[in-house]
């Protein structure tokens, strides 16, 4: 039961777009299409031919075929009844059904046929859902777009912010006390803030190697779909790691010893043959009132096997069954036993998985709107005094806690003379001229300390301007919980040992 292609093809077997779901040449691909209408010639109602290795599903769209080139033991009423759903998906998508509209289409056309068929399979799903899930995708990779080109910008800052810093440090050692330097600065700031561009993540995306064995470029976000679109296609989600790869990597290759000993710690962790990381991304908006407008969370488990006899392995995982939390697990795992089990392993148990490489097994998405699922709520209250300064108050709030947050950075800009009256303050703060920002820095926030004051007066007078404030932190404890709790080698069928990374970190964290 396999769909090994769909296409659409004109009335003389030209290819207009097609999307292999099976390893397949190119060149095969054309000449089955090629070899097609003279197959229909004979003018009949029919809606399937086989050949004598492939069977073809077909319906007219307008002057073209929707085709589904299938493997002779491919169930036919199922197909058909995936023929049918292919072509309400294009004429859908397409306002008319002609080359140039689908060509102008094909992404989001390919995009939607990668939501019916997987690796060959039909998936569950009517069209209400391909367009939900097509529309979701392409929304949320805007998004995502955007926060890489922030990712970037902040990434530089930060490197301009540290080069500063620094010069800052030489300036406030020589002069002892005075300078831009006020209160106490944590003496690991420097080098215990995990640097956005030199997290793990970054790291594993790189070396994830390409998903289409034969492409040797990544697709890029700018590459038009032209013509015929043969291969596996990257999902808009990997599209968008493929995006970020080209943002980050200019940033981690250029060779800059950052005295950074969280990520270099980060980097050399010990790894077993079977390494997992579970990684979160949070990101929080809300408004100048500190209600919460949304909040995502993005998480991944990545599976990394680097002794070839560990192949065969089920990771046993601790994953809550909330139905706020979205799961998808990779076409090759397992869904029913991911579902039923919370358990992940190859679709088929005899195979192995890959060895080397950063396998993205299980990944989830959280959205809430309910204040009470904000790991760290921040509100900030700015009171204008009459002499051109307002008297500001900031306040957190560890909503979450079971979580233990690190690093967290919670910054004020300054929309007037870069300065700070603090009268007040948990943990330390830093007047950064450079970035114009009031920054509060707590080393740690867990239970011990879930709620925090900074009371200062800042020069300004439009409570507005003071926003947005924007956070940041990390975390070795997650929002949505996921966790591994074993592996078992099915070759033994005995638990294996395993070393695992879990790292939570926020994407976009902003009051106002
Ligand atoms: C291409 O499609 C977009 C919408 O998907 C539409 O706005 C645009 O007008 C189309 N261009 C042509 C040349 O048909
Ligand atoms: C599609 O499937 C969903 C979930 O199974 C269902 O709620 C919806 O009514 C279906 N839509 C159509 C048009 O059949
Ligand atoms: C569309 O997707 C959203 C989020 O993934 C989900 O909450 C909603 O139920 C889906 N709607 C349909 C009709 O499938
Ligand atoms: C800075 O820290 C020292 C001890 O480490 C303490 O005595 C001093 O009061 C602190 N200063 C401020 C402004 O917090
Ligand atoms: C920073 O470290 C130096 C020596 O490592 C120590 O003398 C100093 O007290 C520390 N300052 C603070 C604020 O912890
Ligand atoms: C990068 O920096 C390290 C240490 O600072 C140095 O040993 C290495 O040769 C540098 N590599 C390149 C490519 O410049
Ligand atoms: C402004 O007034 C506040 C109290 O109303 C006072 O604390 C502050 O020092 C004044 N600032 C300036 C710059 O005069
Ligand atoms: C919170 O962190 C502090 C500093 O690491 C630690 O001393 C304290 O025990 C922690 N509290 C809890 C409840 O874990
Ligand atoms: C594997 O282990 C499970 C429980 O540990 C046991 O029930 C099962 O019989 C074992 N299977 C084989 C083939 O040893």
């Amino acid at each position: 039961m396999v769909v090994l292609a769909a296409s659409i093809v004109t009335k003389s077997g030209k290819v207009v777009i097609s999307r292999q779901f099976r390893e397949i040449q190119r060149s095969r691909i054309e000449g089955l299409l090629a070899s097609f209408p003279k197959l229909t010639s004979t003018g009949h109602q029919h809606t399937t031919v086989e050949t004598e290795h492939v069977r073809y599903v077909y319906q007219p769209l307008e002057d073209l075929f929707m085709v589904l080139i299938t493997n002779r033991q491919s169930n036919i009423l199922q197909d058909i009844e995936s023929l049918h759903l292919f072509a309400r998906v294009v004429t859908d998508t397409c306002r008319s059904c002609d080359e140039r509209d689908i060509l102008n289409n094909s992404f989001e056309l390919l995009f939607a046929f990668d939501e019916i068929i997987s690796e060959g399979y039909r998936e569950n799903v009517n069209l209400s859902q391909v367009k939900n899930n097509t529309d979701m995708e392409s929304h949320e990779e805007k998004i995502q777009e955007i926060i890489a080109r922030n990712k970037e910008r902040e990434a530089k800052e930060e490197l301009k912010r540290r080069a500063k810093q620094f010069d800052l440090q030489r300036k406030e050692a020589s002069k002892r006390g005075q300078g831009f330097m006020q209160g106490n600065f944590s003496n690991n700031t420097m080098g215990g803030r995990y640097s956005p561009s030199l997290e793990p993540s970054a790291q594993s995306m790189i070396q994830t190697p390409s998903y289409n064995g034969r492409s040797s470029t990544p697709p890029a976000s700018s590459s038009k779909a032209r013509g015929m679109q043969l291969g596996r296609k990257p999902k808009t989600a990997d599209l968008f790691e493929a995006i970020k790869t080209e943002v980050e990597e200019p940033l981690l290759r250029s060779n800059r010893s950052l005295p950074s000993s969280a990520s270099q710690q980060k980097i050399n962790v010990h790894q077993d043959s079977v390494h997992v990381s579970i990684e979160e991304r949070v990101s929080m908006v809300a408004n100048q009132e500190g209600e919460l407008e949304q909040l995502e969370v993005k998480g991944v488990l990545t599976l990394k096997i680097s002794d070839p006899s560990l192949g065969r392995i089920r990771l046993a995982l601790d994953a809550t069954d909330d139905p706020a939390i979205q799961f998808k697990t990779h076409p090759n795992v397992d869904k029913n036993l991911f579902k039923n089990e919370k358990a992940v392993q190859m679709r088929d148990p005899t195979r192995a998985f890959p060895i080397n490489q950063n396998l993205e097994v299980v990944r989830w998405r959280f959205i809430s709107q309910d204040e009470t699922a904000v790991p760290l709520a921040i509100t900030c209250w700015p009171s204008p005094a009459e002499n051109g300064t307002c008297d500001v108050n900031i306040e957190y709030v560890l909503e979450a806690d079971h979580l233990e947050l690190h690093d967290v950075v919670i910054a004020i800009p300054l929309p007037g003379e870069p300065m700070a009256t603090v009268h007040q303050v948990d943990g330390t703060y830093f007047v950064d001229t450079q970035r114009r920002v009031l920054e509060w820095q707590l080393p740690i926030i867990n239970s011990s300390n879930k709620n925090g004051l900074l009371e200062c007066t800042l020069p300004g007078t439009e409570a507005s301007s003071f926003f947005p404030v924007m956070a940041s932190f990390v975390s070795e404890k997650l929002i949505c919980g996921v966790d591994v709790l074993d592996v078992q080698n099915l070759e033994s069928n005995s638990s294996s040992t395993f070393s695992k990374e879990v790292l939570l970190t926020t994407d976009e964290y902003t009051i106002g």
